[in-house]
């Protein structure tokens, strides 16, 4: 039996559902029951039924989102060490330290945070949904955790916000650069340019459209441009030309992958269903206090 099969039959044995995110390898996305950008994923780990485990594919705040939203269902992150550095640079004090300093201001939080970080948060978002989340935040002041250039992307549209934003970034999206931007209009002017959101604010500026991942798979299937180029994890350009065989896809400059996202391939997938290990494994009080925030979040949409 091939590894694929091997993979089938365990998955259809234990009732699971491989879910996986944009950036994982390609035999990754192919093998999943679904691909999605961080909102819809959560969205699909709330909404799931007839399954016992979920094999999360892409790094640990992922899957602990879904062990959030789906308490009663055993979630596993077939690589332990998938994890977020963005996500790591706030800690639970740094959030609480903050709280006292602004007394009234509601904290939001990046899906890309830790639980205990969401469990002091009072509402999630992603990259898809942070202005709109943002916006129908009912008081006027924002602690806004943890990634900087998301936080300057919502600053910019909800401007009637007093929004404090909090010192992190994706190193892999913050080595995009304004020059690949200029280069790539010399080189392919009739080219449409897509940024994500943790892209540097000059990168933001000089794109044609900021989006979530999936927001760059909706756009992609809708425009008129024949070449799409994007400034995000090089993963993605799997699905965009998958989806669009009739258009060229290119990575903005040099490719940049996010290793955690690389970690996980068939082999691991095996073995954690083998194994139904590692999972996620969070206190019930933890689960509890950070769903409060995930599930506003839901709500806000
Ligand atoms: P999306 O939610 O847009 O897929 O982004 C997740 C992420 O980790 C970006 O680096
Ligand atoms: Fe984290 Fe950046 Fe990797 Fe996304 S691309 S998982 S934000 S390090």
């Amino acid at each position: 039996m091939d590894l694929l099969e091997r993979i089938t039959r365990l998955k259809e044995q234990k009732k699971a559902i491989i879910l996986a995110h944009n950036y994982q390898r390609p035999e990754v996305q192919d093998l999943a029951d679904f691909v999605g950008d961080s909102l819809e994923l959560a969205r699909q780990a709330a909404t799931l039924k007839d399954c016992r485990l979920i094999v999360f594919c892409g790094v640990r705040f992922m899957a602990e989102t879904a062990s959030i939203l789906s308490p009663e269902k055993k979630v596993l992150l077939p690589v332990s060490e998938a994890g977020c550095p963005l996500a790591e640079m706030v800690t639970p004090e740094q959030v609480k330290a903050m709280r006292e300093k602004h007394p009234g201001a509601w904290v939001v939080s990046y899906v890309n945070t830790s639980a205990e970080v969401k469990a002091l948060s009072d509402v999630c978002c992603t990259s898809a949904n942070a202005a709109s989340v943002v916006r129908n935040v009912p008081v006027s002041k924002i602690l806004f955790f943890p990634d900087r250039n998301l936080g300057w992307y919502v600053q910019q549209r909800v401007p009637e916000k007093e929004i404090l934003v909090w010192d992190g970034f994706c190193f892999v999206h913050e080595r995009f650069t304004a020059a690949e931007v200029k280069q790539v209009r010399e080189k392919m002017p009739d080219a449409e340019v897509l940024a994500h959101p943790e892209c540097l604010p000059e990168v933001q500026k000089l794109a044609d459209g900021i989006y979530s991942t999936s927001g760059m798979l909706k756009r992609a299937r809708q425009s008129p441009a024949q070449k799409i180029v994007v400034a995000t994890e090089e993963g993605l350009l799997h699905r965009l030309k998958k989806e669009n065989p009739g258009k060229e896809f290119y990575s903005l400059g040099t490719a940049k992958i996010c290793p955690n996202m690389k970690k996980t391939n068939l082999e691991a997938v095996r073995l954690a269903l083998e194994r139904e290990e590692p999972a996620i494994n969070l206190s019930e009080e933890l689960l509890q206090s950070a769903r409060r925030a995930l599930e506003r979040m839901l709500k806000f949409l």
